[in-house]
């Protein structure tokens, strides 16, 4: 085997997963080359030489086989896998909300240029539910879609159920242990969910989507009283995004708290784990439940990618042809 260069932008959470995990895994025929950082004062566990602070460099660095996009800025991380694309690279992003927003861009460069780009770890982080939309369920039409797929958020409900945690305490636990947005209003307003759900919504049905065309309501809106209610019923509350078609094929993506009790799949899904129910029309539900944030989860989605890029496999998006314009639901709330 030949060695693969990897150039990596970005050096949080998911970057230092991935150098964590490649440098463990000694046997693997890749090699990060270089890794590009946007500030030169930050303290780094590795040596300054390892570093670059200029991104152009990395782009136009053809001994490169492979980038990995891991920043968190999504607009910035667009520039940099755009030009990528356009100089027809193989990309590995984990960037979900870049995604979320420019999925029909990012295709037409690939198709344009090219190029190739993965982002297995952009939902649901560790769970292989893109591949497994795609190609497992290839064949099986898809009627349903729906899950936990914001780790912060399903831990912050965890904890006030199972512990009688306060929301503010919550919230701080899951910023601690490194699961939560830069800008937590991301996860607990349901905005990450929805980023998700438009990537899930293109590969298990066929039709991209953009995130504002997703109806959602944030936990940060529950009251005590709706918690209530909820242990009242024996159930509990967790942000479930959901995408299912009409029996006039019409797709209806939403992302709403959601009671939820011990008969439903989702209710095993605790703590920051994630959990996808993907229903095919023969098949049937199927439940996939794991990590869905931290380094050493999405770094595994990450390297899964490259090991994929680099036998040739770009995703098919089974039926994609047309982009839906579908209304996102009038939802007729109550905010206090
Ligand atoms: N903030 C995200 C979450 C990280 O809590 O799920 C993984 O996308």
């Amino acid at each position: 085997h030949r060695l693969l260069k990897i150039g990596l932008f970005g050096f949080g959470c998911v970057g230092q997963g991935l150098y964590d995990i490649l440098s463990r895994e000694e046997a693997l025929p890749f090699k990060v080359e270089r890794i590009c950082v946007k500030d030169p004062k930050k303290l780094r566990p590795l040596p300054t030489e390892s570093f670059t602070y200029d991104f152009h460099q990395l782009l136009q660095d053809d001994s490169l086989d492979i980038l990995v996009e891991a920043i968190s800025d999504a607009e910035e991380a667009y520039v940099i896998v755009a030009e990528a694309l356009r100089r027809g690279k193989k990309v590995v992003t984990a960037n979900k909300k870049l995604v979320a927003f420019h999925l029909p861009e990012l295709l037409a460069l690939q198709q344009e240029f090219g190029g190739v780009l993965l982002y297995e770890a952009a939902v649901a982080g560790g769970i292989p539910i893109i591949r497994t939309v795609e190609e497992y369920f290839a064949n099986d039409p898809l009627e349903r879609v729906h899950g936990i797929l914001n780790g912060s958020s399903n831990y912050i409900l965890s904890q006030i159920f199972k512990l009688q945690k306060g929301y503010a305490e919550a919230l701080k636990e899951a910023q601690d242990k490194g699961f939560a947005e830069l800008d937590p209003w991301l996860d607990v307003a349901g905005a990450d969910s929805r980023h998700k759900l438009c990537i899930l919504t293109a590969h298990a049905f066929g039709r991209t989507i953009g995130p504002e065309e997703v109806a959602f309501f944030g936990i940060d809106h529950l009251s005590g009283q709706d918690c209530a209610y909820a242990k009242q019923n024996d159930a509990v509350i967790k942000m479930v995004a959901s995408v299912h078609l009409t029996a006039d094929g019409e797709l209806v993506p939403v992302v709403l708290p959601s009671l939820v009790d011990a008969s439903d799949d989702l209710f095993v899904v605790e703590q920051e784990f994630n959990g996808v129910v993907v229903q095919g029309t023969y098949a049937g539900p199927q439940l996939f439940k794991g990590r869905g944030a931290g380094g050493h989860p999405t770094g595994a989605a990450v390297l899964s990618d490259i090991v994929s890029i680099s036998q040739g496999y770009s995703y098919g998006y089974k039926k994609l042809h047309k982009t839906t314009n579908a209304p996102a639901l009038a939802l007729d709330f109550e905010f206090e």
